[in-house]
């Protein structure tokens, strides 16, 4: 029976959101059968993808060979254009595993994510060329001399060199048209050039690789890396015998490559395997690119606000919430952003009062104390459903590895990751739930800087790899 206190209230009662809640945790979780099975379809996947080319998932060979030694030494730049930012980086490497780096970030506007490709490096080169006037010594670049670079590009580039490679799509709702199929390092190159920075580009990396050989470089036990930001990915170092689609090229078979998976695709187009709710299809049908990233798009930064947003935006239409309230500021895609479901999970207050400063600072909206429980709970739902389908990932490359007996280190990065409270706990409860008890055998830890010190080292792996004649 509803008292008449919450008869008054012309928001949704207490006993009215709870049930609502069943609803959507039902919805949203995952047992650990399911992702037992979720976990199988991804190792067959990932075989697929190092099988034969142009699979889903790519498993991309990256060309960067072994682990590095420590000893690679020198001054890279780096300049890594990720989800959300521009960095650019200089990167000293003093040869006994220890590095120093001074970096810049620009924040990248939606148009630039739009518009033509070739102005888009152009930004790059000219942040670039900003930044190397600003912070590198007069005398450091001798005249007519060029400094190498590592670019971080991230978004699935088809390689077959270290420095060369063609986007294969663009991910993450970038869009800058007459870029898909071209050599984004020659198009970076063209941009150099026109700007006249004294940079050569010697490496084109995938923010995965970066951290996976960037956290090798710090912690040899580390056999995996992965993102979670703006998207979601994995690297890992495979035998070259065991990358049947690369056999001709005559690479010693038990040479190690770097494989960027580009797991964000997983079960795209299909959708045959992962749980998709009516807003996450929501979510891809309105996309920019329908369809593709399926994974990503239950687990990434960039769509899991976009989630919560939808599910508050149907109990709006079905008159649960806010009723007689002007609700068009929450109705706007996007609105929502992750970080505030990080904040919405991490408010220590019992009236919940962080929620209140969301929803009337950003979207004048007045909540009750039971609406903003089932918000915090809802957010719980989304994130952790996010944390244990990026479990199946990891474990399908541990299971196929065997890297579970022996156990092995994970380094993870990315806002996700770094930020939300919780995620890495979640991740970790989900191996857990996938192996039983030798789960806790796979350890994540916050990674070092992939994209500017990973992409560095890479950068100074090459030049002695060329020094040795071998590329
Ligand atoms: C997207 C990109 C991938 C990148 C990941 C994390 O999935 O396609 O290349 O590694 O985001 O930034």
């Amino acid at each position: 029976t509803r008292t008449q206190d919450e008869e008054d209230l012309p928001h949704a009662t207490k006993k009215t959101m709870a049930d609502h809640l069943r609803k959507y945790e039902s919805l949203f979780t995952l047992t650990p059968q399911r992702m037992r099975m979720i976990v199988e379809a991804f190792k067959d996947t990932l075989e697929a993808g190092l099988e034969k080319p142009k699979q889903t998932v790519p498993m991309i060979p990256t060309f960067v060979f072994g682990w590095p030694t420590g000893k690679e030494t020198g001054d890279f730049l780096a300049v890594d254009l990720g989800g959300t930012n521009l960095r650019v980086c200089l990167v000293t490497l003093q040869g006994d595993g220890k590095f120093e780096i001074t970096q810049s970030k620009y924040r990248l506007t939606e148009e630039q994510k739009q518009e033509d490709g070739q102005k888009l490096f152009d930004f790059c080169a000219e942040c670039l060329k900003t930044f190397i006037t600003t912070n590198l010594e007069e005398g450091t670049v001798k005249e007519g001399e060029l400094l190498p670079l590592g670019f971080t590009f991230s978004y699935p580039c088809e390689q077959d060199k270290i420095d060369h490679g063609r986007l294969i799509r663009w991910t993450k709702g970038f869009g800058a048209p007459n870029t898909e199929g071209h050599d984004v390092a020659d198009m970076f190159r063209a941009s150099l050039k026109k700007h006249n920075v004294p940079a050569e580009l010697t490496a084109l990396i995938n923010d995965t690789t970066g951290t996976l050989i960037a956290s090798a470089y710090v912690n040899p036990a580390t056999k995996i890396a992965v993102i979670f930001g703006t998207g979601c990915n994995a690297a890992y170092m495979e035998r070259v015998g065991d990358i049947p689609k690369i056999k001709n090229l005559g690479i010693d078979d038990q040479a190690d490559m770097a494989i960027n998976c580009e797991w964000g695709a997983f079960d795209s187009f299909e959708h045959e395997h992962l749980p998709r709710t009516k807003y996450d299809q929501i979510i891809d049908e309105k996309s920019n690119k329908p369809g593709e990233q399926a994974f990503e798009k239950l687990i990434s930064g960039r769509y899991l606000g976009e989630i919560l947003r939808l599910v508050i935006c149907e109990l709006i239409d079905e008159g649960v919430l806010f009723l007689g309230q002007e609700t068009y500021k929450i109705e706007i895609p996007y609105a929502l952003d992750t970080a505030f479901l990080s904040l919405m999970e991490s408010d220590p207050t019992e009236e919940l009062l962080m929620i209140i400063g969301i929803f009337t600072h950003f979207f004048a909206l007045e909540t009750t104390l039971a609406e903003r429980q089932f918000f915090r709970a809802l957010a719980k739902h989304v994130g952790r459903r996010a944390a244990r389908l990026s479990a199946c990932g990891i474990a399908a490359i541990v299971s196929k590895m065997g890297y579970l007996e022996e156990g092995c280190a994970v380094g993870a990065d990315g806002s996700l990751y770094n930020k939300y409270p919780g995620f890495a706990d979640r991740v970790h409860e989900g191996l857990q739930d996938i192996f039983g008890d030798k789960g806790r055998n796979i350890v994540t830890y916050h990674a070092e800087d992939g994209s500017g010190v990973g992409s560095a080292i890479i950068a100074g792996m090459t030049k002695i790899r060329k020094e040795k004649g071998l590329y």
